[in-house]
C-alpha cells in the first residue's frame, strides 16, 4: 500500500523527535500498521534555521496551506504550542476532514471541548495523548483503562521543568536561574517558561485529567494555582532537614461527589515514592474505587519521549483509518460539575 502521508506543523523540540521516530523506528511502524510513513511537509516560522534533525529543504514551509489543502495528508500533528495559531490550524484541518494529533495542553485545556466536537463533526480524530505527562500514556489509561471504575484521586508530578528545577536546587545546590536556564536548553521548557515556573502547565494539565478521570467539565478557572518562583535553596534544605522533599504537586480530589483541584509546592516525606522523582520525570497516582492505588511514571518531557506518545496516537489514527472508526472515539459523556466550596 502507499505510505501514509503526515504533515507536521512545528519542528522543535517534539517535532524534531517525532521525525526521528518515523524514520529510525520505521520497521516497528511498518510492522505495527502494514503500511509506510513518510513525514511529507512541515511547518515552521524559520526554514533556514541550524536544526538537530535534517530533512530536505523542500519538506519545510511556512505556508500553512500547502499542509491543510493536501488532500494526500490525512493526518497533521500539531507540535507548535501555545493558543494560536495552533487553535485556528487545528480547526482548520478538522474542517478538512484531517485526523488530528496533538501535545498542546494550553488548547486541549481551554477549547478541548469545542474541539473534539468539531472533529466528531467532521468525521476525524484528535487525539492528545503527549499533552499531560510526555512518555506516559495516561490519556488513554484514564479513558480506557478505568473505563469500568469510579476514581477519587488523581495527583502527582505533572510538570518536568519545574521538577528538574527543584531537584537540581536540592541536589546540585544550583540556583534557580541556573536549573531554569539547563531545563530550558534541555527543551523541556515551554516557550514562555513562566507557565511552568507559575505553575499554569500544571494546572494544564491538571484540567485535562480531571475532565477524563471525573467527567466532568473542569476548567481552568476551578484549579487553585501556585507556582515556584518563591522557592530558594534555603526552603528546600530546610524542608529537607525536617523529612521532606518539596514538590510542586498536581491534586485533584473527588470527595461525595464535588471536586477540588490545585497545583502548589508541596512538603512530601521523603520514603513517599512521588519524594524519589527526580529531574525531568513526572509520576501520576490515580486512585479508583475499584482499582486502589496505581502509579504511572516516566519521563515527562523531552523530544523522544514525547514523540513516543505522539506517534502512540498517531498509531491509534490510522488504525482508526484501517477499521473504518474514524470520529468516533467513544467515552462516558460529562455530568454536571460540582466544586468543592470553601464551607465543604
Ligand atoms: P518548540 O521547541 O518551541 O517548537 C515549536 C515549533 O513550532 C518550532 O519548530 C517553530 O518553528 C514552530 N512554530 C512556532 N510558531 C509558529 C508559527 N506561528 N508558525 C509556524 N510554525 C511555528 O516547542 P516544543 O517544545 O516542541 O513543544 C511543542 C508542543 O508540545 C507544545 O504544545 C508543548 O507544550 C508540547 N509538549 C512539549 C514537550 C517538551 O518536552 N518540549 C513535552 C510535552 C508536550 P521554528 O523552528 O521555525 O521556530
Ligand atoms: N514544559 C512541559 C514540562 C513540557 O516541563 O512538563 C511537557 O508537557
Amino acid at each position: 500500500p502507499a505510505p501514509v502521508a503526515v504533515g507536521l506543523l512545528g519542528f522543535g523540540t517534539v517535532g524534531s523527535g517525532v521525525v526521528r521516530l518515523i524514520a529510525e523506528h520505521a520497521e516497528e511502524l511498518e510492522a505495527e500498521l502494514g503500511q509506510r510513513l513518510v513525514v511529507k511537509r512541515i511547518l515552521v516560522r524559520d526554514p533556514a534555521k541550524e536544526r538537530p534533525v535534517k530533512v530536505p529543504p523542500e519538506v519545510l514551509t511556512t505556508e500553512p496551506g500547502v499542509i491543510l489543502d493536501d488532500p494526500e495528508i490525512r493526518i497533521v500533528v500539531e507540535v507548535i504550542g501555545g493558543l494560536e495559531p495552533a487553535r485556528t490550524l487545528v480547526l482548520e484541518a478538522l474542517r478538512r476532514g484531517k485526523h488530528v494529533v496533538t501535545a498542546n495542553k494550553d488548547l486541549m485545556a481551554l477549547y478541548g471541548a469545542d474541539l473534539l466536537a468539531v472533529a466528531r463533526e467532521h468525521g476525524a480524530d484528535l487525539y492528545f495523548e503527549a499533552s499531560v505527562g510526555g512518555g506516559i500514556p495516561i490519556i488513554r489509561t484514564l479513558m480506557d483503562g478505568f473505563a469500568s471504575d469510579r476514581i477519587t484521586r488523581i495527583y502527582g508530578i505533572i510538570n518536568g521543568t519545574t521538577n528538574y528545577i527543584l531537584t537540581q536546587m536540592s541536589r546540585q545546590g544550583r540556583s534557580f536561574d541556573e536549573a531554569l536556564r539547563e531545563a530550558q536548553a534541555l527543551g523541556y521548557a515551554e516557550a514562555d517558561p513562566s507557565s511552568d515556573v507559575d505553575g499554569l502547565d500544571a494546572a494544564r494539565k491538571m484540567v485535562i485529567l480531571a475532565t477524563l478521570g471525573f467527567h466532568m467539565p473542569i476548567a481552568l478557572d476551578d484549579v487553585a494555582v501556585q507556582g515556584i518562583r518563591g522557592l530558594d535553596r534555603k526552603d528546600i534544605a530546610y524542608a529537607d532537614e525536617f523529612g521532606y522533599t518539596v514538590k510542586l504537586l498536581g491534586t485533584a480530589i473527588r470527595d461525595d461527589g464535588s471536586v477540588e483541584i490545585a497545583v502548589q509546592p508541596t512538603l512530601v516525606p521523603k520514603d513517599h515514592p512521588l519524594a524519589n522523582v527526580s529531574d525531568a520525570f513526572n509520576a501520576v497516582f490515580v486512585h479508583g474505587e475499584a482499582v486502589g492505588e496505581t502509579m504511572f511514571y516516566g519521563q515527562g518531557a523531552g523530544s523522544l519521549p514525547t514523540a513516543t506518545a505522539v506517534m502512540s496516537d498517531v498509531v491509534a489514527v490510522i488504525k482508526n483509518m484501517l477499521l473504518g472508526v474514524s470520529g468516533k472515539r467513544l467515552g462516558r459523556p460529562l455530568r454536571p460539575k460540582r466544586l468543592k466550596t470553601p464551607a465543604e
